[in-house]
């Protein structure tokens, strides 16, 4: 029988907003949005007031094929005319939208005006490749301005995308081409990384032999270097030959509301990858409204989401989120310590970012590197910062909030999915913050912890974190598997959501994320999520980031086997291993029993950050890895 966690981070630091934030924010007085979301209809309906439609919607949200949801139905809209073209008929028709940098110090401006006219361009040029509304386009592209551009240009003519991260090579890559059907694949000749160039048709060339469906291969002299682009079977063209002479005008699909958008596998850290697809309108509405009130998008911002585009993050809040509310987005292709940890903050203060927006894994990566390189930097631009992708620990957290916003920036610690599309549990700027927590569901959001019954579980106690009502962003299956989009997500008591994820909510109602639920250990029958070990070694002095995984225990079942990165000079010996078992038991209560400690130089994480328990659990197993396609090197 598994006992509820006794097991708890108890975190006791709260800060609060300052005056000035309150002051500027979309969202002034907490209460009142959420009071006004718990009506869905009246609350998602008047969000999507702020785009212009082609034809008005009869339904918000049509529950009658629960969990096969449908809103705005019959509404017409395109998302390429909304982020793009209702722009140009105004002053904010020759601002930036698209501000791409590189680590070579390179950038590129792309203002609303210019880029309506490049999408256009590019549009009319699928068109003449036969793609027609439906079809699927593929990119296999760096942090590049075709890429947002081809994205773009899809929607306009109702093409759906399916992008693939450009870190993955040939195994995920072919899978994911075959998966998705797609016709046509753009991509470039390279992408640059720490200073060198990666070769990324020499991987499309290895692959293609083995994706049939592909008609066309668009290619993108990204690089412009010396990389050999390898003429196979006549499918090539070069983007720049491809969109020259094409008009700058393109008609606009009016698109149902309902009709898919892109596709988007996720690296996720179990098993296969699964093709989550989005529609549109609901889509438009989820993403544009979270990144306004979190973010708090205002004219004068600049704001950096250092995601991949190749990723949900990138998906939502790189391109789709910020230019749907004509802000300027900045793109970066670039690691954020090359060529030194003072790489991002170069960037923040280069070019005045106020809305910075990272995952946990990058911070604790340059968490390693201390205070000197963000010291040497001008970083009072930043308003608010944001999390995603993993439970952020709190050491690193406050690092965040001391470092980078010198105590004056909230931290949104935002919690979603690629299955999500939009933000659901995150703080707005004016909520009061605890370090490690995302804390509340959004207004218009309801979520629970429940047990396996579906109940909800009391305070302090975990259990499954599920979404009880639908919300505008939601995917609407998994691509061709409807079976697996039911079994996997539908199959809670009361049809509720079921995220994956262990949670626990505090006596404030505070949402506590403990790990996804293939993850959590049970020892001697009590549930420990993985995040909550973390983040106790993490806060000890010596650890600079860990993965913990059950070992199995005759006597307790499972105990806990940690794999560590220490910080620089510190080296595993006894007296330091007892001294991180009486730290992490005295952090969470004497059920965390520490079997096992070992020293790793790295941890195997997904291209997107997240660490792959996973890979650890096989490996002290004994077993097969399984699906590795979305491991990084
Ligand atoms: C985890 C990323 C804690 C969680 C947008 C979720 C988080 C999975 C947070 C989805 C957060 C994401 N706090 N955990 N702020 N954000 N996660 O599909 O386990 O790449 O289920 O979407 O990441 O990952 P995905």
């Amino acid at each position: 029988m598994t006992k509820d966690t006794s097991v708890l981070l108890d975190e006791k630091r709260v800060f609060k907003a300052n005056y000035k934030i309150v002051e500027e924010a979309h969202v002034k007085n907490w209460e009142a949005e959420i009071e006004k979301g718990k009506n869905i209809d009246k609350y998602w309906a008047e969000k999507a007031e702020q785009f212009e439609w082609f034809q008005e919607w009869d339904k918000v949200v049509d529950e009658s094929k629960k969990p096969f949801y449908k809103w705005f139905t019959n509404g017409k809209i395109n998302l390429a005319y909304n982020a793009v073209d209702r722009w140009i008929s105004t002053n904010k028709r020759n601002q930036v939208a698209i501000l791409y940098a590189n680590e070579r110090g390179e950038e590129k401006k792309l203002t609303y005006y210019e880029l309506y006219r490049e999408i256009n361009k590019m549009a009319n040029a699928l068109k003449n490749l036969g793609i027609k509304k439906g079809d699927t386009v593929s990119m296999y592209l760096p942090m590049c301005p075709e890429l947002l551009v081809s994205m773009l240009a899809c929607n306009k003519i109702g093409a759906v995308h399916n992008v693939v991260y450009s870190g993955l090579s040939v195994g995920a890559f072919v899978e994911r081409m075959n998966a998705s059907n797609a016709k046509v694949l753009i991509t470039a000749d390279g992408t640059y990384r720490r200073g060198k160039i990666i070769d990324l048709k020499k991987i499309v060339d290895e692959s293609l032999l083995k994706c049939p469906t592909i008609e066309t291969v668009v290619v993108v002299e990204h690089t412009k270097s010396p990389i050999k682009v390898s003429e196979l079977s006549g499918k090539e063209i070069n983007y720049e030959s491809l969109i020259e002479g094409e008009s700058d005008e393109c008609s606009v699909e009016h698109m149902d509301a309902e009709d898919p958008l892109f596709i988007l596998y996720t690296s996720g850290s179990t098993g296969k990858p699964k093709g989550v697809l989005h529609t549109t309108a609901g889509y438009m509405v989820g993403v544009a409204t979270t990144l306004k009130n979190v973010f708090d998008i205002h004219n004068d911002d600049l704001y950096w989401c250092t995601a991949d585009i190749g990723w949900i993050t990138g998906h939502s809040y790189v391109i789709y989120g910020p230019l749907l509310l004509g802000t300027t987005t900045l793109v970066y292709e670039g690691a954020p310590d090359y060529p030194d940890p003072g790489a991002w903050w170069k960037i923040v203060e280069k070019y005045g970012v106020t809305k910075l927006y990272t995952a946990p894994t990058a911070i604790r990566h340059l968490m390693r590197y201390g205070s000197k390189y963000p010291n040497l930097y001008n970083l009072s631009s930043l308003k608010i910062l944001g999390s995603v992708g993993e439970p952020i620990n709190p050491e690193a957290w406050m690092w965040y909030y001391k470092n980078i916003g010198k105590g004056k920036t909230p931290i949104m610690d935002t919690w979603w999915q690629t299955e999500t599309g939009m933000h659901m549990i995150s703080p707005l700027p004016i909520s009061p913050l605890k370090p490690g927590t995302a804390t509340l569901p959004l207004p218009g959001i309801d979520v629970d912890v429940v047990d396996e019954n579906g109940n909800s579980v009391p305070l302090g106690k975990g259990g499954y974190l599920v979404i009880k009502k639908p919300w505008p962003a939601m995917f609407r299956t998994l691509y061709n598997d409807e079976k697996r989009f039911l079994e996997v997500y539908w199959k809670m008591p009361g049809g509720v959501y079921k995220a994956g994820d262990m949670a626990r909510k505090d006596k404030d109602g505070y949402i506590w994320i403990q790990g996804r639920s293939d993850d959590v250990l049970k020892i001697a029958g009590h549930r420990v999520g993985t995040s909550e070990v973390e983040s106790a070694f993490v806060s000890h002095p010596s650890v600079v980031e860990t993965a913990v995984i059950g070992k199995s225990d005759p006597i307790k079942g499972q105990v806990i086997k940690a794999f560590l990165i220490l910080k620089e000079g510190y080296k595993l010996n006894t007296a330091l291993i007892e001294n991180l078992q009486k730290h992490v038991r005295y952090e969470l209560g004497p059920v965390a029993v520490v079997g096992e400690i070992v020293q790793v130089d790295s941890l195997p994480k997904t291209r997107s950050g997240k660490i792959m328990r996973r890979i650890l659990r096989a490996q002290e197993a004994g077993e097969d890895l399984g699906d590795t396609s979305t491991l990084e090197e």
